[in-house]
């Protein structure tokens, strides 16, 4: 018994530890944010589509209910995008079907992903996290060229 409860206590030390340390933070979540500020915090201030050299992009989005800033971009055929989306509300997910690209979006927190887009097309960018009654309508696109 006094044991068990040795084993109990262990853990629960190495859990709370882990979570002071680690903050319970996904690796996807790299930089935190005020989100009553999200208007004001460069460079959310601007969302958008950022050239970096060729091919290659930053493009930094706002997630608030019940759509996404941009609500699209255009980029060339083989251009690599890395995407930083953070929300300026609730929780809120930011996924392209067909891509790799699918990371939850928190209050508080940027997310980033990336993806090479390396077929041209239209893709539907969804939130994928229930975030209020038009959650099915929240929607952005990515155009490949
Ligand atoms: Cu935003 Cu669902």
């Amino acid at each position: 018994m006094a044991f068990g409860t040795a084993i109990l206590v262990f853990f629960a030390a190495v859990v709370t530890t882990s979570a002071i340390v680690d903050g319970f933070v996904p690796p996807s979540r790299i930089q935190s944010i005020d989100p009553t500020k999200v208007a004001q915090t460069p460079p959310f201030d601007r969302p958008g589509l950022h050239k970096v050299a060729d091919r290659a992009y930053e493009a930094y989005y706002v997630a608030r209910v019940f759509s996404f800033t941009p609500a699209e971009i255009r980029i060339p055929v083989g251009s690599r995008v890395t995407f930083y989306v953070t929300s300026a509300d609730v929780e809120h997910g930011f996924s392209i079907p067909e891509t790799g690209v699918n990371t939850m979006v928190t209050p508080g927190w940027v997310s980033s992903v990336s993806h090479t887009f390396n077929r041209r097309g239209t893709f539907l960018l969804v939130c994928n996290e229930y975030c209020g009654a038009s959650h099915h309508n929240m929607a952005a696109k990515v155009t490949v060229e």
